[in-house]
């Protein structure tokens, strides 16, 4: 059976103008990230996961995580924390941001997470996790989601007695990536467990781990009965995966890859100064340019060079033609009105 992933689908009364959702990634979903994965094809993105004690302290740096821009939308911000009267603190700075759904992270396996009570760590105390849901959704209009794994040991089942709490709590959607905190990335994501959730609440689910291809998205849609797929790993420096499972584009040309690869410099240095950006980027060269797109030294040569502008045009020597298809690119992007929240001067800083 062909699910149609071009399906408009609703969290709450939001609007999901199709069924692949873009993956929260720490230390990956910037701005640029998100825009982008919208122009592939996500209907939904989302930010990585936000320190709700990080909020509270009004954390220059966390603050900067609530920066929305007007083509993202729809957007989930996605908090984590273990006390709910902080995450609801938390919940009202993201409406106030302009986010259009609250996630909740119970899935991080990371132990400086787990360790504070956050985190996959919520699974295993759902009196804590639902209370936490419970005061999320009731501070903010914006309806609230989930994303959680399967439960913290392998093999665990947790997920199917605390998605239904989370529920009744108050929780508009849940994400289930069926890998069990201890697992981290390894093994497989079990999408058995997802159909077995879908089953047991009334709202939509997103099934999250290993969705690669077309054909992939389409089995879980088929086999779980999730209203969405999740995509994460695929699409680091590879948002055609993401048109790929739309059924939309094929391969990238090389000017295509290095024009995208540009574009998503300049913006991030846009958000983040070009200091951190510089060595933010580094990790993204490969994925860009890995899958035998260009030569694997390239890739080195990139990494060890000390400025942004001097990557730029050695990308544009190996791919001349990147500058035509930047230029439309560029042309062709939003120049959306930043919706921006109060924050210090210095957030702005790098424009
Ligand atoms: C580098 C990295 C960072 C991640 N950060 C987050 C995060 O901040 N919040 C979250 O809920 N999940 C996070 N995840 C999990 C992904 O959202 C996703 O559930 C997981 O990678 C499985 O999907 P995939 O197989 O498509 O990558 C992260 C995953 C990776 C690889």
């Amino acid at each position: 059976m062909q699910v149609d992933l071009h399906g408009i689908w609703r969290i709450g009364p939001v609007e999901i103008p199709s069924r692949l959702v873009l993956a929260p990634m720490a230390g990956v979903s910037v701005q640029a990230f998100r825009r982008q994965g919208r122009r592939f094809g996500a209907g939904l993105v989302c930010s990585e996961m936000v320190s709700c004690a990080g909020l509270s302290y009004k954390n220059e740096r966390t603050l900067g995580y609530l920066r929305i821009a007007a083509d993202e939308h729809p957007l989930a911000v996605q908090i984590f924390g273990s006390e709910p009267g902080v995450m609801a603190g938390a919940a009202r700075m993201v409406e106030d941001a302009g986010a259009d759904i609250v996630d909740i992270n119970f899935g991080c396996p990371v132990r400086k997470v787990t360790k504070t009570g956050a985190g996959a760590n919520c699974l295993d105390d759902p009196d804590r996790a639902c209370a936490i849901v419970d005061a999320v959704a009731n501070a903010v209009s914006l309806p609230v989601s989930v994303k959680m794994r399967r439960g913290l040991q392998n093999g665990s089942r947790t997920c199917l007695d605390v998605g239904p709490k989370l529920v009744a709590a108050g929780a508009a959607s849940l994400t289930i990536h069926p890998r069990s905190a201890k697992q981290m990335y390894t093994g497989e994501a079990d999408h058995s467990l997802t159909a077995e959730l879908v089953e047991l609440v009334d709202v939509p689910v997103i099934a999250s781990g290993d969705i690669t291809s077309r054909a992939r998205a389409q089995t879980v849609l088929a086999t779980t009965g999730a209203e969405a797929v999740m995509v994460g790993r695929a699409a680091q420096g590879n948002p055609w995966a993401l048109s790929q499972i739309m059924g939309e584009r094929g391969e990238p040309s090389r000017e295509e890859v290095a024009a995208e690869l540009i574009l998503f410099m300049r913006e991030t240095v846009r958000e983040l100064g070009e200091q951190r950006a510089t060595g933010f980027l580094k990790k993204f060269y490969g994925w860009y340019l890995g899958r035998g797109r260009f030569p694997r030294p390239f890739k080195q040569e990139l990494v060890q060079l000390a400025t942004l502008e001097e990557v730029e045009q050695r990308l544009f020597a190996a791919a001349p033609g990147a500058r035509f298809v930047l230029e439309r690119l560029e042309d062709e992007l939003p120049q959306g009105d930043e919706v921006l929240l109060d924050l210090p001067i210095s957030i702005y800083g790098g424009g």
